[in-house]
């Protein structure tokens, strides 16, 4: 489910023997290619190549999990918030990355993919989510940060997905960027309040500035020589801006609300370049963002454990509400008869 393949295997070849491309009816993607080069919408009864059904679950499985993963390093942050005004917001702010989920994980399921299989690829460690909420939040600052900084950055990612070629993915963007949009505005004003404040909340700032800047310039993906999945989803419509064209994109617009603010960003090789009408930025290591896709940074277990327990500590729910949807329906069944 989560390849890139173009093809599948031949049921009846032997194991190691060639792939054999799908069969598939030439006018039906005549006309698929037709509504791409149109700029036109796909919906989820059109006929769509299988490579282009399983990119979209793929994208569109992976950001749900980054949303309900995103909840936990902010939720840890609800009980100890501040002030009372803090908590009501933060509240917000995570409710909606969970709303954010559900309509991304309906979205999918348009595709033929069930919720189960996707919580199922997940919560086994198949299917990736955002490397960005592999971090832990180790002070109130951390909470701010992730506003301005990853909700940033997320948003300068979503805005194009609002013109992805998919539909019901396209449309689910349009109401995810708006609140996003809100909470990346939360995070700038509870830091700049806090940049107001003492000494100490100030090096408290600083202090979550350096530790989540090189990780939110991470997040847009690699580099674009190494993304394997960037020219097929530009090519369909998927991905509108590239990883590195994106990322230039928000290194360009947070340096200014970074100067506002008052904070500095830890990257001695960040400058404007006039040539280039953008700024210059250092290195990113890509040998950590690796080994945190790959289950290995400093939050990975806990965070998968933590679905994992959400999932299975919810089971009576799930249970107690279909066995009421069986004995409503009994019950209509029975007075209709
Ligand atoms: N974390 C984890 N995996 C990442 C990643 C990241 N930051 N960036 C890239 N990858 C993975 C890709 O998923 C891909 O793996 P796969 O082929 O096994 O699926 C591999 O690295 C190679 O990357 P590509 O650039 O080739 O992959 P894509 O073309 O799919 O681009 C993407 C990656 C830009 C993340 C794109 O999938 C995308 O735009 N996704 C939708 C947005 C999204 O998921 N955002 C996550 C953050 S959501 C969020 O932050 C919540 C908010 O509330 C704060």
């Amino acid at each position: 489910m989560y390849t890139q393949s173009f093809n599948v295997p031949d049921a009846d070849a032997p194991s190691g023997a060639p792939l054999k491309a799908v069969p598939h009816d030439t006018a039906l993607q005549a006309h698929f290619d037709a509504v791409i080069d149109a700029d036109g919408k796909i919906e989820p009864r059109d006929w769509m190549p299988e490579a282009y059904r399983k990119t979209l679950v793929r994208q569109i499985s992976q950001h749900a999990h980054s949303e309900i993963v995103g909840m936990l390093p902010e939720g840890n942050w609800i009980s100890r918030a501040p002030s009372l005004k803090r908590k009501a917001i933060l509240v917000a702010k995570v409710q909606d990355e969970g709303g954010h989920g559900l309509y991304l994980y309906s979205a999918a399921e348009t595709l033929g993919t069930s919720r189960d299989q996707m919580f199922d690829a997940l919560h086994s460690g198949k299917a990736k989510y955002s490397s960005i909420f592999n971090y832990p939040t180790l002070t109130w600052a951390d909470v701010g940060v992730v506003g301005w900084l990853v909700d940033g950055a997320a948003i300068m990612n979503q805005i194009p997905l609002c013109r992805c070629s998919f539909g019901p993915y396209a449309r689910a963007m349009i109401r995810v960027c708006k609140e996003e949009s809100f909470h990346q505005r939360q995070g700038f004003e509870s830091l700049m309040t806090m940049m107001q404040g003492t000494a100490e909340q100030k090096a408290m700032v600083q202090d979550a500035v350096n530790r989540w800047w090189w990780k939110c310039l991470a997040m847009f993906g690699p580099p674009d020589a190494d993304s394997p999945n960037s020219v097929q989803g530009m090519r369909w419509g998927i991905k509108r801006i590239s990883n590195d064209d994106l990322r230039q994109k928000f290194v360009d617009a947070t340096v200014p609300q970074a100067e506002v603010l008052g904070v500095t960003l830890p990257d001695p090789e960040l400058k404007w370049n006039e040539a280039r009408g953008h700024h210059d930025y250092g290195q990113i290591d890509w040998d950590e963002f690796w080994a945190v896709v790959n289950g290995d940074g400093p939050c990975n277990r806990e965070r998968l454990a933590t679905r994992v327990k959400a999932r299975n500590d919810g089971a009576w729910v799930r249970e107690a509400a279909l066995a009421h949807a069986r004995k409503q329906q009994q019950r209509a069944m029975k007075e209709a008869a």
